[in-house]
């Protein structure tokens, strides 16, 4: 059993309502209720947190150093292309980790194509709307029973 934290980031509470035509018509809650299903049947336990507050995704993240969490799936929104202070965390942390965005950000504006958290990501998932935190759940499964 490991524990595996689900991030996201700003204005994310408003999946569903939010720019439909590129987030999609799923809720967070809908998404979030997906995943928890997967971990449950995987034995798996989930715990998801969603901000709009850079300081509180930062402080989760150092309260994840020290809960034995095993790896983390995030959305950090818009924090992405501006957040160096989100990446420090997730160095400090050192939980690996997949940053997930619903929209393809290579065909979207140029500042929304440089992510500061993707370096330090095992990997990335874009553009596959909400199937993309399922596919990062599956390759975070994998990775857990590989022990990486
Ligand atoms: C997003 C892409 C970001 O550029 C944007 O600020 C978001 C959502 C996505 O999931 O496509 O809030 O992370």
């Amino acid at each position: 059993m490991a524990k595996i934290l689900v991030l996201n980031g700003p204005n994310l509470n408003l999946l569903g309502d939010r720019e439909p035509h590129i987030y999609g018509t799923d809720t967070l809650a809908d998404i979030n209720g997906r995943l928890a299903a997967m971990c449950e049947a995987q034995g798996h336990q989930l715990d998801s947190l969603q901000s709009n507050a850079e300081y509180v995704l930062i402080d989760r993240l150092h309260a994840a150093r020290k809960d034995g969490t095993g790896f983390i799936i995030i959305n950090p929104g818009a924090f992405t292309h501006t957040s160096i202070a989100l990446l420090d965390a997730f160095l400090a942390a050192e939980i690996p980790f997949i940053e997930v965005h619903l929209s393809n950000l290579h065909r979207r504006e140029a500042y929304r194509q440089h992510s500061y958290l993707a370096s330090a990501a095992v990997g990335t998932v874009v553009g596959l709307g909400a199937q993309g935190y399922e596919l990062a759940l599956q390759a975070a499964f994998r990775r857990l029973a590989q022990g990486n």
